[in-house]
């Protein structure tokens, strides 16, 4: 019987209680399908940071390394400056373990939940594949002339090929594997970045010589926002850039009923891969039991694929999917017409 360890950190506001949840459905899922796991949890988030002056302590990626999988709640405190925990904790994972894609799916269970008119689940069901390690998110730039009217901010956006290429190479084979149109659409700002892009596009274009079977794509970022709106159906696999990738699957999540549906995963497809529902903290719901759980349940279904229990993670989203049709009155916190555990013991029942 295989036996996963699987590192677990709840982190911020309302991180422990869709966490929990999570882990409710894991064990109830593991039963089912012969596999067991060993879970260590970790107290990483604002709490911690507030007690102890220190954001990660420095053995934290190491021993994170020796896991299969990690589950991650929220980052974010409101007593805590912004930034501070997001890049001292999640971004500094994302980097250190070298987790360089962002997969988020974008899929409408049910149709009551779309705020856009006549769209129905055959309508919205697509992939965004964002890089996950370079572009803004680098870090870089400067300031000169700080505090002064000559003040000048530099923000650089760094692109490399090698990580460009990873990225659009996991985008092409994700496509041939599970892209129901077998389209790969690179969704970009060719006609205004010229030297990101160009790199982009480039590569792109050679990596696609090699799938002739995928349907070749390009959208600007703007005339995208625009299609996920007008026309969702377009849409089966996108590949971006990390600042384009954050900003698309904030409307991606929208479209497929809110925050409280919407999953990721950060993999690294050779090392350590972490999963989160992509919404945050929010401290306004905290320890309220009336969080929607379903996006950390559907991350903890990524987790269970991506780790190689591919029917237990089909398991998870087909409940899921019952509970949404089925039962939830919204998908919105408090809204659900169920407590956070309710709805979590909801989807145990349907596995
Ligand atoms: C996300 C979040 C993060 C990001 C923040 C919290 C650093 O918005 O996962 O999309 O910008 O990547
Ligand atoms: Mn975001």
């Amino acid at each position: 019987m295989k036996n996963y360890k699987i590192a677990v950190i709840p982190g911020d506001g309302t991180g422990t209680e869709v966490v929990n949840e999570g882990l409710k459905v894991l064990q109830a899922v593991a039963q089912k399908c012969s596999f067991k796991y060993k879970k260590v949890m970790y107290d990483f988030g604002g709490e911690r940071y507030l007690r102890t002056k220190e954001v990660l302590p420095k053995s934290a990626v190491s021993e994170l390394k020796t896991f299969d999988a990690i589950f991650l709640g929220a980052i974010g405190h409101p007593d805590v400056k912004p930034g501070i925990l997001e890049k001292g904790i999640l971004l500094k994972l994302r980097f250190d373990l070298d987790q360089y894609i962002n997969l988020r799916p974008v899929k409408l269970y049910d149709e009551r939940f779309c705020p856009l008119k006549n769209k129905k689940p055959e309508h919205i069901d697509f992939v965004v594949v964002r890089e996950n390690s370079e572009g803004l998110y680098k870090g870089m730039g400067d300031f000169r002339n700080k505090g002064t009217s000559k003040e000048v901010a530099r923000q650089i956006s760094h692109n490399t090929r090698k990580g460009v290429e990873r990225c659009i190479r996991y985008a092409f084979e994700y496509t041939k594997k599970y892209g129901k149109k077998k389209r790969l659409t690179l969704c970009g700002k060719t006609n205004v970045l010229t030297y990101a892009w160009d790199l982009w596009e480039r590569t792109y274009n050679e990596v696609a010589k090699e799938y002739p079977e995928i349907q070749k794509d390009y959208a600007h970022v703007d005339a995208t926002t625009m299609w996920f709106v007008k026309n969702p159906e377009w849409f089966d696999v996108i590949v971006t850039d990390n600042m384009f990738g954050d900003i698309i699957t904030d409307l991606g999540a929208m479209i497929q009923g809110g925050m409280g549906i919407a999953a990721g995963g950060n993999i690294n497809p050779k090392g350590v891969s972490m999963f989160e529902p992509i919404g945050g903290s929010a401290p306004k719901y905290t320890g309220k039991n009336v969080i929607n759980p379903l996006a950390a349940i559907c991350a903890l279904g990524m987790l269970l694929t991506e780790i190689g229990e591919e029917k237990a993670g089909v398991m998870v989203e087909d409940a899921v999917k019952t509970v949404v049709k089925t039962n939830l009155k919204d998908l919105a916190a408090g809204k659900m017409g169920y407590s956070t555990s309710e709805v979590g013991d909801l989807v145990v029942k349907n596995l």
